[in-house]
């Protein structure tokens, strides 16, 4: 959704704006490019490989693309060390990149890695640690609460049990306890939802979402916005919910009355973006 991301994201021109999941720098290349060589993006990303790579990806841009390893809820911290006060637009394009998917950290049930999931420094467990000690009821919690999975249970108690036996260290060992707690033909969605679900809890992203939405909106220009994609309903609800509150304060507008989706051509090309959803606001003065 490049397109519609630089169509509300970008208002004040020269400005400073933040990509806060720099990623490759796919977003970023867009944005410079589409902006005045006064403007400047900083991009923050927890993921250090990712950041190495994005790096080279927009070597051309010089000084005008600075790239932090840090957590996005550490945003005003982060531009205070750069002098900077007030930015013009934030993009938050949330969830992983298909770089850590492919990578050897346990994301993807369809790999044989180490279950690990961390997008970077400061997670207080590794996917490891969730799988291996945590009790039946609370793995259970988490594959129903952050994966809506309807066979959290069954699934919680076939890993305690499995686990009895020597520990679960592959993200394919994984795969093979949940497909097999699935009756019928229902075990792809499950193995998804369970991994997205480990993935949100080890990385905390429903919580970091919910404070970097409580931050940004006051290091905005007037005219400076925040956009954010996100990919499931448990994210979509909580920009949903605190855009609406940001709007009813009386300082923001809404640039979309409802989430913008991919087209079609951008869905078959990529699936994984089919179920991406973009939201963004203004700041009025
Ligand atoms: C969907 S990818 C972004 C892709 C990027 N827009 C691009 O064009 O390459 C999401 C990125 O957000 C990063 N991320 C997730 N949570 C984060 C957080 N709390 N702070 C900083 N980065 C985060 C992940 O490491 C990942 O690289």
């Amino acid at each position: 959704m490049v397109n519609e991301v630089l169509f509300y994201l970008i208002g004040n021109d020269p400005g400073v704006y933040v990509d806060a999941t720099v990623g490759l720098g796919g977003h970023t290349k867009e944005i410079l490019s589409s902006l005045t060589s006064e403007s400047r993006v900083l991009g923050i990303d927890l993921d250090r490989a990712a950041l190495e790579t994005a790096k080279h990806n927009l070597r051309e841009y010089g000084e005008r693309v600075t790239l932090v390893e840090g957590n996005f809820v550490d945003t005003p911290k982060i531009l205070s060390r750069f002098g900077i006060a007030r930015v013009d637009g934030v993009l938050l394009d949330l969830g992983l990149s298909s770089f850590q998917l492919a990578s050897d950290r346990g994301f993807s049930y369809r790999s044989s890695s180490r279950l690990d999931m961390r997008f970077g420094k400061g997670a207080r467990y590794s996917a490891y640690d969730v799988v291996n000690r945590f009790g039946e009821k609370m793995l259970s919690d988490i594959f129903y609460r952050f994966g809506e999975e309807r066979f959290s249970r069954q699934i919680a108690k076939k890993i305690v049990a499995r686990r009895k036996r020597s520990s679960i260290e592959t993200s394919d060992e994984l795969a093979k306890i949940v497909a097999s707690s699935i009756p019928g033909r229902g075990a792809v969605k499950s193995l998804s939802r369970v991994f997205q679900a480990l993935r949100i809890f080890v990385n905390d992203e429903l919580g970091n979402l919910a404070t970097a939405l409580s931050v940004l909106p006051d290091l905005l220009n007037p005219n400076g916005r925040i956009c954010v994609i996100s990919y499931h309903s448990l994210e979509d609800r909580i920009v949903k919910r605190r855009f609406k509150e940001l709007v009813s304060s009386g300082g923001f507008l809404a640039l979309t009355e409802k989430p913008v989706s991919p087209g079609i051509s951008e869905v078959q090309e990529n699936r994984h973006s089919r179920s991406a959803k973009l939201r963004c606001i203004l700041r009025k003065v």
